[in-house]
């Protein structure tokens, strides 16, 4: 009896929780007026990378003693992305080893030959990593923004680079583009797959892009593939990022608008691979 009341106020107080939650909702748009107002993101933002707190609180033009608020606002704002970076790069890096195997031993043939390779948007480096030790002779580079490589030590065949793949990236031989393509739109994949196009040699000199990615088809293959790979990860790329599963015809004109003349697909197991 003791434990069924012990439950109902556990549940009593959680609700409440709950209804303070909804009640107090709006103090976090409230803070990011206020971070607005003071310029916060146009603050780091010029400074071009992750800023410390206090290097924040230092740059931004208010008067010592509120300085303290600034804290206390910050907290509602930021403090979990560092968890949330974590736990986003470790689940990439698991998914990376699983696709990783399967695409070397089935398609192992696309590396051969090259002497180095780029890995856009590698995250952690567990791609780059899968390439460098079963292709030793390989300098693989894995590429991503400056937050996710700070601190990442490489090995004999592989370093970390960091920067932007809008801007520019390291040259190569191959550019490969794991799972980067379907988070973004048309017109951002354009301007990536221009960035790969100038940091490979031509295709006659041993240019290549590889990318591995899925490919949308209509009616063909397991009913659960389908509806994971083509219906649910569309809809999770459309809410929360720009980007779309694309059939073979739209991935063909983005490759020719990318300044791409030809492709070659390789279906493996519901991913797909295409260089
Ligand atoms: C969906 S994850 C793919 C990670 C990895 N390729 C894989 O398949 O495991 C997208 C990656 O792109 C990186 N990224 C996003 N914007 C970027 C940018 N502008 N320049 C470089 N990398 C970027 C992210 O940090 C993230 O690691």
């Amino acid at each position: 009896m003791a434990l069924q009341i012990n439950e109902l106020s556990k549940n009593l107080l959680c609700s409440q929780a709950h209804i303070w939650n909804h009640i107090f909702s709006f103090i976090k748009s409230m803070s990011l007026k206020c971070a607005i107002q003071l310029e916060i993101p146009d603050i780091i933002d010029r400074h071009g990378s992750p800023m410390l707190l206090s290097e924040l609180v230092e740059a931004l033009a208010i008067k010592h003693e509120r300085t303290q608020s600034v804290y206390r606002v910050m907290r509602i704002l930021a403090g979990q992305e560092p968890r949330l970076n974590r736990f986003f790069n470790e689940a990439m890096a698991s998914d990376a080893r699983l696709v990783m195997s399967v695409v070397l031993e089935q398609c192992g043939g696309v590396f051969h030959g090259l002497d180095s390779i780029v890995d856009v948007g590698g995250g952690t480096g567990t791609v780059a990593k899968a390439i460098a030790k079963a292709f030793p002779d390989i300098s693989c580079i894995s590429f991503d923004l400056p937050h996710v490589v700070n601190g990442l030590v490489g090995s004999k065949n592989l370093t970390y680079v960091g920067g932007d793949m809008f801007e520019a990236l390291p040259n190569a031989n191959a550019v490969l583009l794991k799972w980067i393509l379907h988070d973004w739109s048309d017109e951002e994949c354009k301007k990536i797959l221009k960035n790969c196009k100038e940091a490979i040699p031509c295709k006659e000199d041993g240019g290549k892009l590889v990318i591995i990615d899925m490919v949308r088809k209509v009616d063909e293959g397991d009913n659960e593939l389908i509806e994971t790979n083509q219906l649910f990860f569309d809809i999770l790329m459309m809410t929360c990022l720009t980007g779309k599963e694309r059939s073979e015809k739209e991935w063909a004109e983005l490759f020719l608008d990318g300044g791409f003349s030809d492709y070659k697909i390789t279906p493996i197991l519901g991913c797909e691979i295409s260089h």
